[in-house]
């Protein structure tokens, strides 16, 4: 299975890049992608053809057999650069490469809920995009500041063994939805 992940932080120490990052060193199938040079949303770029960056962002989207997305929580929702990628591979207007992607959600933030407000935004948003959000398990990774350590490693057992499980059941739960 080819699993194209990425996380909506740009920021260079971001929890949630660590999380990201952890699945692809613990996973063969990981591909990470990166948000950085994504430019904002205009339908007028679309038009003329598409950004390179937006171009290979979603090549490797549509490529992929499945879509692993970590966000962290901004005011209760998830940042705009996850939603700005987010209206460029699902666009209405040119083509949409999440019609019918099987994608795992996750997120990590400071604060106890670990982005439950962002991911469930973030699943009306796929819904719309046409994309199979796994349902469950929900994976909040609340307090993520202790749970990660200073270089970006995952120190929490337990975190990583939900995070190593639920990544199982997203291969079988994307084979079954691929082979619909
Ligand atoms: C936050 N943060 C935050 N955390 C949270 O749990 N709920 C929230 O609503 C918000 N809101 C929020 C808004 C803005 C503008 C910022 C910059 C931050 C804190 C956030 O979870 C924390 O900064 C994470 O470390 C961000 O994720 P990365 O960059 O570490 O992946």
């Amino acid at each position: 299975m080819t699993i194209a992940a990425f996380c909506g932080s740009l920021r260079k120490h971001s929890l949630n890049r660590s999380v990201v990052n952890h699945m692809d060193q613990t996973s063969d199938d990981i591909q990470v992608l990166s948000l950085e040079d994504i430019p904002l949303f205009n339908a007028d770029l679309e038009e003329q053809g598409e950004p390179e960056a937006v171009f290979d962002f979603k090549k490797a989207i549509k490529e992929a057999e499945a879509v692993l997305i970590v966000t962290p929580e901004y005011s209760h929702s998830m940042p705009g650069v996850l939603k700005n990628a987010l209206d460029w591979a699902g666009s209405m207007t040119y083509e949409n490469v999440l019609d019918g992607k099987p994608v795992m959600i996750a997120g990590a933030s400071p604060s106890v809920l670990g982005t439950a407000f962002a991911q469930e935004h973030l699943r009306v948003t796929l819904a719309a995009c046409g994309a199979h959000t796994m349902p469950q398990p929900e994976i909040f990774i609340g307090k993520a500041a202790e749970k990660i350590d200073k270089d970006g490693k995952l120190i929490d057992q337990g975190t990583i063994d939900f995070l190593e499980s639920a990544l199982n059941g997203f291969r079988v739960y994307a084979n079954g939805i691929n082979n619909l």
